[in-house]
C-alpha cells in the first residue's frame, strides 16, 4: 500500500467511538450505528479492505489460458486472468491511458484486453502489447512500464485466490492461520479438490456487510426462528436446520479471527454432511488427522466466517419435500458497496470427482436454498435490511443503542469451553454461544483500531 492510502485519516469522532468498543466488547456488546455509518464505511476500505487479504475467485473458474473472470474490493475492480503462461493474476480493470476499464463483460477467454476508448490493448498476462498509431504518436513509449497495474499480492490457498492491496501484508498462510484445520476439512476431502460448479450467483442486499460475515461466523440461534417456515415445509432437516443445544454441537472461536459452527452426528456415524455414498467413496481424506477425518466423517452442517468476508456453508438440503437430501458447499462473500448495501456473491461447489448428475442436483439444491432465490436466504436477508436500517438513522446514535452478544459469557449460559478439544480455536460445547460472533467482532475491532502498517495476521 502507498504511504497516501496508508495514513488516510479518520475523525476523531470516530477513533474515540472505536476505542470505547474495546471495552464494549468485553462486555458482549455492539453498538447498533455500527451497522450503517458513511465514516465508518470509508475508514473499513482503508483498514480492513484496504489492507487483509480479500478472496477473488476458485480457480476452478479459470482453468484454462486466457480465462478470466471480473470481481471487485469494495469499488475496485479487477479481472482475474489466468495467462497464455498459466500464471493466474488479479489485474487493476483500468486503461493506463486515460483509465477506461477494459474489460467490459463479466467472464470469458480472451487472448487480449482492448481499451474501447482509443484502442490500446493488453495482452491476457497484463503486459502492454499495441497502441494505435504507436510507430508515430509514441515513439518511445516503454511498454514495459504501461501494463495494466496487478493486484500487489496474489495468493492461493487449496485452489481459493486472494488477493491484498498492501504489499506488506503477512503470507496467506498466516491469515487463514489455523483455521485451516477446518478449513481443509471442506476443501481437501477427495484427492481432486472441489470445483465451482455453474455460474456463481451475485445479487445486492439493502444491508450492511458486516451482517453476513458476522451471521455466518455461527449464528446458530437465528435457524430455528427466523427459518422456522422451511423446516415446516419439509425443505430442510429439523437435524441441519432445527432446533440447537444439542450435544453434539460445536463453536469454534478465536481461531486466528475466524469461526465456524458445527453440527456432528453421534460418534461413528458416517453421515459427511449428506453426500451419497457415491460420492463420500471418492473421501481419502489425505493428509487430514485422524480427528478432522472423525469431524469431517460425522458432520451434518457447517457454517463459518473467514475475517473479513469470506462466509461458507456445507450442508445437505433438498429442493422440494419428500425428496433425498444434496449436500454441497456453498462460499458466499459480503462485498460493501454502500454503509447500507452490500454485493453478495455465491458459489457452489462439490466435489471433482462427484457425477455431473450429481453436481447439476447440487446446484439446483443450492439455488433453491442459499442463493437470490433461495428460501434460507429470502429469510435472512429480510433481517439483516431491517439491522441496517435501524443502525441508520439518529435514534440509534443519540441513545447509544448497544446490541446483545452475551450468549455464551460466563454468567449468561450454559455453553462451556471444551477443554480435551483436539483441533485448534476455542471450542465451546454448544452453539446456544455467541462467542464465534464476537470473535468476528474483536478482530474487526483489532484491524480498525491497530496503529498504522501493523498487521493482524
Ligand atoms: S483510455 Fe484506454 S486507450 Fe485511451
Ligand atoms: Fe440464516
Amino acid at each position: 500500500m502507498n504511504d497516501a492510502a496508508s495514513s488516510a485519516s479518520i475523525s476523531p469522532r470516530l477513533e474515540q467511538s472505536l476505542a470505547r468498543m474495546g471495552n464494549e466488547l468485553a462486555q458482549g456488546l455492539v453498538p447498533l450505528w455500527i451497522y450503517n455509518d458513511g465514516d465508518l464505511h470509508l475508514a473499513e476500505q482503508d483498514r480492513i479492505f484496504g489492507q487483509q487479504w480479500i478472496f477473488m475467485a476458485h480457480e476452478t473458474e479459470i482453468p484454462d489460458p486466457g480465462d478470466f473472470i471480473v470481481r471487485s474490493i469494495v469499488d475496485d475492480r479487477f479481472i482475474i486472468v489466468r495467462g497464455d503462461d498459466g500464471e493466474v493474476r488479479v489485474l487493476f480493470d483500468s486503461c493506463r491511458h486515460r483509465g477506461a476499464s477494459v474489460c467490459q463483460g463479466e467472464r470469458g477467454c480472451v487472448k487480449a484486453f482492448v481499451c474501447p476508448y482509443h484502442g490500446w490493448s493488453y495482452r491476457n498476462t497484463g503486459e502492454l502489447h499495441s497502441v494505435p498509431n504507436g510507430q508515430v504518436a509514441f515513439k518511445t513509449l516503454d511498454k514495459e512500464a504501461w501494463g495494466l497495474r496487478p493486484a500487489p499480492r496474489v495468493e492461493n490457498y487449496a485452489g481459493l485466490i486472494f488477493a491484498s492491496l498492501d504489499d506488506s501484508v503477512a503470507p496467506l498462510v498466516d491469515h487463514i492461520g489455523d483455521y485451516r484445520w477446518y478449513l481443509d476439512l471442506h476443501l481437501k476431502l477427495s484427492p481432486g479438490g472441489m470445483e465451482v460448479i455453474g455460474e456463481p450467483h451475485r445479487w445486492y442486499l439493502d444491508t450492511n456487510w458486516k451482517s453476513g460475515s458476522e451471521n455466518f461466523s455461527g449464528d446458530s440461534y437465528h435457524t430455528q426462528s427466523l427459518h422456522k417456515s422451511v423446516v415446516t415445509m419439509g425443505l430442510s432437516s429439523p437435524a441441519a436446520a432445527g432446533a440447537s443445544g444439542g450435544g453434539n454441537d460445536l463453536h469454534i472461536t478465536e481461531c486466528n479471527g475466524h469461526a465456524t459452527s458445527i453440527r456432528r452426528k453421534d460418534p461413528g456415524v458416517r453421515h459427511f454432511w449428506g453426500y451419497p455414498e457415491d460420492v463420500s467413496q471418492h473421501f481419502k481424506m489425505e493428509g487430514l488427522s485422524d480427528s478432522q477425518k472423525d469431524l469431517a466423517e460425522r458432520s451434518v452442517v457447517h457454517t463459518g466466517t473467514i475475517f473479513p468476508n469470506l462466509s461458507l456453508i456445507h450442508i445437505g438440503l433438498m429442493d422440494a419435500p419428500g425428496k433425498p437430501e444434496c449436500a454441497y458447499l456453498s462460499l458466499r462473500q459480503w462485498n460493501p458497496v454502500s454503509p447500507s448495501r452490500t454485493e453478495v456473491r455465491s458459489w457452489v461447489l462439490a466435489p471433482k470427482e462427484a457425477s455431473e448428475e450429481y453436481k447439476a442436483q447440487a446446484y439446483k439444491v443450492a439455488t433453491a436454498t442459499f442463493s437470490v432465490s433461495g428460501n434460507f436466504e429470502q429469510d435472512d436477508s429480510i433481517a439483516w435490511a431491517g439491522v441496517a436500517r435501524s443502525a441508520g438513522g439518529q435514534f440509534a446514535r443519540k441513545q447509544g443503542l448497544m446490541l446483545n452478544y452475551q450468549m455464551g459469557l460466563e454468567h449468561m449460559s450454559d455453553a462451556r469451553v471444551l477443554k480435551d478439544w483436539d483441533g485448534p480455536g476455542v471450542a465451546y460445547d454448544s452453539n446456544l454461544e455467541e462467542g464465534v460472533q464476537r470473535t468476528f467482532f474483536n478482530h474487526w475491532h483489532r484491524a480498525m483500531t491497530r496503529p498504522e502498517r501493523e498487521h493482524v495476521a
